[in-house]
């Protein structure tokens, strides 16, 4: 298959083999440009360029970048820093009260369940975990386990450790019939994988910008459901949330009626400007297209890997399964390994008991060859 974008607007894919974009990817030469040209204003300029009219409209871009990603509108996304921050607004948002309970896997990235644990030590409400077993859970076993007391439904669109990609829509479908919100941690999926967040049905869905979206640290967007909108007061308050931010008065504090009242303070900014540069570029490229040459890249990974006797951890079938390849080496200690391919620069991760492998758009055949070389000389 060939190539899908040009070397040039990732020049850091000829300095090594880099095939860790579940961890950090590589950056979008046009985010990277943006996010150094505004630091660049501010610090020379401070608010000369950067006034009120320009910080009042500054996520724009970011907002109508997301749109278009997730088949939304504008007003349905909100900006904040990290993915952990939106998730924790929203947990104290919804607060499931006492004898409702929330549902998630016991392998899921901690920040995606972590703020609703802090919440349930407030409320009291219950926190369900589905078992998982091999970096798996059983999405039937999540299923069990809402019932008509359930208040949201929280998952990882795809785990980070083993990759395992769960059907939203109908996760959504099971949520709704028992009156629950399905929320959505889509960090290690948006980007990477198709999603239609109006036709999923999720209620909210949150991602960070440094992993498939190859966008900076410092900038996270949050889908929210029309329906939701109104009736949800953020937990993170703060100026910037009242509907007219510059209007600052201490005595009144009314959200605007979009998804925008998340936001509620002011950020490294450019990386949010920086964030919609690689969104458009990713949108630009085709999330499908991208999803396809990624599994192309992973299967060619996993057919060496296994001619290599490695086992691997990931789901094989289609409708579960992304571009992430867990794979333990027998009697091999994964961290090791890690740091062997690491000084051989190739970058993968060290997750659990095993090695995680993450190609992305900018990677080619040649980097999975070169993996495989790399291995057999270990
Ligand atoms: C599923 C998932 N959610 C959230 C995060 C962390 O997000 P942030 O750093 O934006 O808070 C990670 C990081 O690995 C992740 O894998």
């Amino acid at each position: 298959m060939n190539p899908i974008v040009d070397p040039r607007d990732f020049p850091a894919s000829s300095k090594c083999t880099y095939l860790n974009a579940a961890n950090v990817s590589l950056m979008y030469q046009g985010a990277e440009k943006a996010v150094i040209e505004w630091q660049k204003d501010l610090a020379e300029n401070g608010s000369i360029n950067f006034d009120e009219t320009a910080e009042a409209a500054v996520f724009g871009d970011l907002h109508r970048a997301s749109a278009r990603l997730f088949n939304a509108r504008p007003e349905d996304i909100a900006v904040g820093s990290s993915a952990t921050e939106l998730i924790s607004s929203l947990a104290w948002a919804v607060a499931p009260e006492s004898g409702t309970n929330v549902v998630s896997t016991d392998i899921v990235f901690p920040s995606t369940i972590y703020p609703w644990l802090r919440v349930a030590r407030h409320t009291n409400c219950e926190v369900r975990l589905a078992e998982g077993k091999n970096s798996y859970t059983d999405p039937d076993d999540v299923i069990r386990l809402i019932d008509d007391r359930t208040a949201v439904v929280c998952v990882s669109h795809v785990e980070y450790s083993g990759g395992q990609r769960y059907e939203l829509k109908e996760l959504a479908g099971v949520a709704h019939d028992h009156g629950a919100l399905l929320v959505v941690d889509a960090t290690q999926s948006a980007g990477a994988i198709p999603i239609d967040a109006t036709a999923s049905g999720v209620d909210a869905l949150v991602t960070g910008g440094y992993k498939w979206l190859c966008g900076p640290f410092g900038a996270a967007v949050m889908y929210l459901a029309p329906h939701l909108q109104d009736q949800l007061d953020p937990g993170l308050v703060g100026f910037r949330s009242h509907k007219d931010m510059w209007d600052l008065r201490a005595d009144r504090l009314e959200f605007p009626a979009t998804a925008q009242r998340f936001e509620c303070s002011t950020m490294a900014f450019g990386c949010a400007i920086g964030l919609a540069r690689s969104i458009e570029f990713i949108v630009d490229v085709g999330v499908e297209r991208i999803f396809s040459y990624n599994k192309y890249l992973a299967n060619l990974l996993i057919e060496g890997l296994q001619e290599r006797n490695v086992e691997i951890v990931s789901p094989h079938n289609e409708a579960e399964r992304t571009s992430i390849v867990a794979a333990r080496f027998p009697g091999k200690d994964p961290g090791e390994v890690a740091r062997k391919l690491k000084a051989a620069s190739v970058m993968v991760s060290a997750r659990k008991d095993f090695v995680r492998f993450s190609p992305h758009l900018y990677n080619q055949s040649a980097d999975i060859q070169r993996t495989l070389d790399r291995l057999d000389e270990l």
